[in-house]
């Protein structure tokens, strides 16, 4: 049974990382009745863990055209010109307002901002927190808001007809609530947590993607996930080690206590983040050894690591290892997805009234391959935006809204006795659609992921067979590869294939 929620809203948004709570915030400042609807305790998302920091064409040795050239050399010549540009220069404006809500970034004795530095970036443009910008940026965000947010809301399907999304449905302590609005945005963040190793939150499951391409949304570029090449993971443990370690000036080495990454890529430890993870799995082939993480350039350096690096110390201490002495065992592991919905520079999908932002959109901004640290920018840029995208467009769409009923999806029944588990979905993906692709594992995982979207398995696990289904064919098609894309079988970049995939509801049931 479903019920209606007894409150109205002019607008909804599912998820209350960066993105949601930019977006959400902007469009409470200007009087609309906005209520936040997130899986778990409103803290719990990607954000929160962010370590690095933004990337933000501040410093005095910048220029957003500098930031623009360092976007598209990462993004392996697919990222979205008109849309990167958008990034950099309004980037610097939405730090700015960060700031005015609150956030607090390193500042040096006179009060003006630090800078880090990461791989691929030309010069030193990251504004941080120690390595918990995350945490001080969502704290900000959640501080400053001043609209509804129901917790525990986990949201399961849209309420769509004729093309028009006109609410959601969500499932709180077993029961399920109909809540309509004439605008809704998705800002469930992203999908890495669907691979069985990664540095993501439980949330990060790609349900709001999986979601509106059950419901018609076009989806984008599907096949690039981004591998984070410097993970702690062992056991059941995993956890990020940011990358702005290696730009403070630790470096990487072999079994050997050789220092390789000169043999791959010119910039060493700060080469792209697809050619250190790739690098790092063929050393650790070549070597039959592990890769690891040296803190101490850093110390020598004169930077205090604990006060520098006080989560990732604290982290390390809890598994055994001391930065200041050990080196550190590192592993490449999914980390960020590159794909998701197609929207315009509004947070537009094609369907009307239902908008996109965040990890779970895709604006083009990130190409084949993010620049570190550009992803909470994008979520404040396009946050921005899309509140404007949903201003605007609720005046004629509340026109004529009707709360309509709601119909189940049809890929969500029953259809064999087979039986999946969240665990089997991780392994497959993260096995056949990995750092490492070919068209024979491709062939496996799609026929996997089919049989879990028929199976009589948990919503979560046919969801999120959904997207996995998607990432799958998307990297089948593509026949080369390119940036967090590497197929084994086509190892090169071919020209001819410089274009962004889609995937829609179409692909998914003639696939
Ligand atoms: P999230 O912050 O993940 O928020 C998604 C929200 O949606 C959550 O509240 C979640 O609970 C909710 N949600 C999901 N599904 C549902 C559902 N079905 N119903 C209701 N709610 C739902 N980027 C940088 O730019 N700089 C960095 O330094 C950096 N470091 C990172 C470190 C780590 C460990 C990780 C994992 C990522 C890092 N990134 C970094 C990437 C960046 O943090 C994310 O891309 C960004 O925070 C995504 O924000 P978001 O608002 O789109 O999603
Ligand atoms: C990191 O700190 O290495 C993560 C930065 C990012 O994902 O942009």
């Amino acid at each position: 049974e479903i019920k209606e929620f007894p409150k109205r809203y002019d607008a909804v948004v599912i998820g209350s990382g960066a993105a949601g709570l930019f977006c959400a915030s902007k469009l409470s400042q200007v009087g609309l009745n906005v209520c936040i609807l997130t899986k778990e305790a409103a803290d719990t998302c990607s954000t929160k863990l962010a370590q690095g920091g933004i990337a933000v064409a501040l410093p005095p040795d910048d220029s957003p055209l500098l930031h623009y050239e360092d976007t598209l050399k990462a993004g392996a010549g697919l990222v979205d010109r008109r849309t990167a540009l958008i990034l950099v220069e309004e980037g610097v404006k939405r730090v700015i307002d960060l700031i005015r809500m609150g956030a607090t970034f390193e500042t040096d004795e006179r009060g003006l901002l630090k800078f880090t530095k990461e791989a691929a970036h030309s010069v030193s443009r990251i504004v941080y927190y120690k390595d918990k910008t995350g945490e001080e940026v969502e704290r900000a965000l959640l501080d400053s808001y001043r609209g509804d947010i129901i917790e525990h809301a986990n949201v399961k399907e849209l309420i769509v007809k004729d093309n028009r999304c006109y609410g959601v449905i969500f499932e709180k302590n077993g029961k399920y609530y109909a809540i309509h609005a004439p605008v809704t945005a998705i800002a469930t963040g992203g999908a890495a947590g669907l691979y069985e190793k990664n540095t993501n939150p439980a949330t990060s499951t790609g349900d709001g993607i999986a979601m509106a391409l059950r419901y018609g949304a076009v989806l984008r570029d599907l096949e690039f996930v981004q591998f984070h090449p410097t993970a702690f993971c062992e056991d059941d443990t995993c956890f990020l080690i940011s990358e702005s370690v290696r730009g403070e000036g630790a470096i990487i080495v072999d079994s050997y206590g050789r220092r390789f990454m000169g043999d791959y890529h010119p910039l060493w430890e700060l080469a792209p983040r697809d050619v250190v993870t790739r690098a790092i799995e063929n050393q650790k082939k070549i070597t039959g050894g592990k890769v690891f993480l040296d803190f101490r350039p850093i110390k020598e350096k004169g930077i205090n690591i604990k006060e520098r690096f006080p989560t990732i110390t604290e982290k390390l201490k809890e598994v055994g290892y001391d930065p200041e002495k050990d080196l550190i065992p590192i592993t490449p592991v999914a980390h960020y997805y590159i794909g998701g919905i197609n929207v315009d520079t509004f947070g537009r999908t094609n369907i009307t009234g239902l908008f996109a932002i965040g990890e779970a959109s895709c604006t083009g901004v990130h190409g084949a391959n993010r620049l570190a640290s550009n992803s909470l920018l994008e979520c404040i840029v396009f946050g921005e935006r899309t509140a404007y995208g949903m201003y605007r467009d609720l005046r004629f769409l509340s026109l004529d809204f009707e709360k309509i009923p709601f119909n189940v999806s049809p890929l969500v029944r029953k259809t064999t006795d087979e039986n999946f588990t969240m665990k089997d979905l991780k392994r497959v993906l993260w096995k056949y659609a990995g750092i490492i692709r070919d068209g024979g594992g491709l062939t496996k995982a799609i026929e996997l992921f089919r049989r879990m979207i028929r199976s009589n398995s948990s919503y979560e696990v046919k969801n999120g067979a959904v997207l996995a289904l998607g990432i799958a064919i998307s990297a089948m098609r593509r026949e080369e590869s390119r940036g967090g894309h590497y197929r084994s079988d086509f190892p090169y970049e071919r020209e001819e294939m410089r274009f962004h995939s889609t995937f829609t509801f179409q692909d998914l049931i003639n696939s």
